[in-house]
């Protein structure tokens, strides 16, 4: 089921996400929704909070790790899913965020990370990499520590946003 995609400054977009015990059916319902969500309002991944269930769960496009644009996407799940830093040196890329409207920006992370999980079989998944797909795994993981790209902005760029946001919304 298509479920509405929160918006910053929604207060659930800020709050730490609970870690999944037993895959049950509500856990199913709740990757089915954000598959759902995802193909239908587009997008590289998605994390659990952003349909505002506070659970440690995200979804990614694997097909970024081709670095092709026209490969087709390929969505795993990742349930209480750890980053891990392979290489902390900085690299730089352009993020936006569905829960983020109207921004891209900037953002540094460490170069290279893996991503560990288990899928909704229980199975352990594991992906590693760099560039624009090891920023995914940063920028969704960090959805489930209440965490958006907005955070690793400047304080001068935020507040503008910031700004704008709370205008539209009166
Ligand atoms: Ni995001």
């Amino acid at each position: 089921m298509l479920r509405p995609v929160l918006q910053y400054p929604d207060p659930l977009l800020s709050k730490p996400c609970e870690p999944v015990g037993a895959i049950d059916d509500g856990i199913r319902a709740l990757v089915a929704d954000m598959l759902d969500t995802l193909s239908t309002v587009g997008g590289v991944g998605i994390a659990a909070p952003q349909i505002g269930v506070l659970k440690r769960v995200v979804i990614i496009d694997v097909s970024l790790e081709k670095e092709q644009e026209d490969a087709p996407q390929d969505f795993r799940v990742f349930i209480n899913p750890v980053v891990t830093v392979l290489d902390p040196r900085p690299h730089e890329e352009n993020e936006g965020c569905l829960s983020v409207p109207d921004l891209r920006a900037k953002v540094k992370r460490p170069r290279l990370v893996a991503l560990d999980g288990i899928d909704l079989d229980g199975n352990p998944v594991h992906i590693e990499g760099g560039g624009y797909y090891g920023a995914c795994m940063q920028h969704e993981t960090d959805h489930l520590d209440g965490k958006l790209f907005l955070d690793h902005l400047s304080f001068l760029k935020r507040s503008l946003y910031d700004k704008k946001m709370r205008k539209g919304r009166k």
